[in-house]
């Protein structure tokens, strides 16, 4: 991101790595990978562990999003997923990451339940997304209507271990006018197929050649898909 000239994209989706293998209580560090439908993570991403200090992690994500405001303009915004957690029994509600940012709303993205097996907790089912918004940033006509709870499956057909539905971010960028959208953690690239679907255009940056890979492959075969419909 620091390559990029400042005000050059007009939006951010993206989800960070969640830290999950510093976690306690989830299976993750310890390898079993716990209640997560997305065992694959136990493994951490190809080319990330995912498992940083608190606070260095902390102060990573905070310098990403600092990047990500000094890339968009003045009626721009960032989509930001996170997940609560709970550590040592206390929730976590990452606001030690969004703090000073201008978070305007919070959305919640209910996904489908799976098994509890903590009777301690309820059952989590859902992540956040944090609309950080700079003052001039304005929804397309009638875009708000949707509300502030999203309920949209998780993606199961995704070799990637912690994609997006493409529906998700299909409400995201539906719901803007943008036309340059940046995922600095773009994964398997369902920003960019997401972007393709309305005629946007994209930048996408992941740490992982594969997945850099894949994601290429993808954007081609959706580019194939769109041309012949
Ligand atoms: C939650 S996943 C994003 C998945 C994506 N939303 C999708 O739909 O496939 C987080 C991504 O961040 C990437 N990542 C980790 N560290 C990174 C870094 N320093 N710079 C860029 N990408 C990084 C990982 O490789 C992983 O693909």
């Amino acid at each position: 991101m620091r390559a990029m000239p400042a005000g050059s994209v007009d939006l951010v989706v993206t989800s960070p790595p969640y830290n999950l293998k510093n976690s306690t209580g989830n299976g993750m560090k310890d390898g079993r990978g716990g209640k997560w439908e997305r065992a694959a993570l136990k493994n951490g991403y190809s080319h990330h562990a995912d498992c940083m200090p608190h606070q260095d992690y902390v102060a990573w994500q905070r310098e990403c999003l600092a990047e990500m405001m000094r890339l968009i303009p003045e009626d721009g915004a960032i989509f930001y997923n996170h997940k609560w957690r709970v550590q040592n029994a206390l929730l976590q509600d990452r606001s030690d990451i969004v703090a000073g940012f201008p978070v305007r709303q919070i959305i919640i993205w209910k996904r489908k339940g799976g098994i509890n097996f903590n009777p301690g907790y309820f059952l989590p089912t859902y992540e956040v997304i944090y609309l950080i918004a700079k003052p001039k940033f304005r929804l397309a006509p009638k875009a708000g209507g949707e509300g502030d709870v999203w309920e949209i499956m998780q993606e199961t057909r995704n070799k990637h271990p912690a994609p997006f539905p493409v529906a998700l971010i299909d409400r995201i960028i539906g719901s803007t006018n943008a036309q340059t959208i940046l995922d600095p953690f773009m994964g398997s690239g369902t920003t960019a197929i997401s972007a393709l679907n309305f005629g946007r255009d994209f930048v996408g940056i992941d740490v992982s050649p594969d997945y850099c890979r894949d994601a290429e492959l993808r954007i081609a075969q959706h580019k194939e898909a769109l041309r012949l419909n």
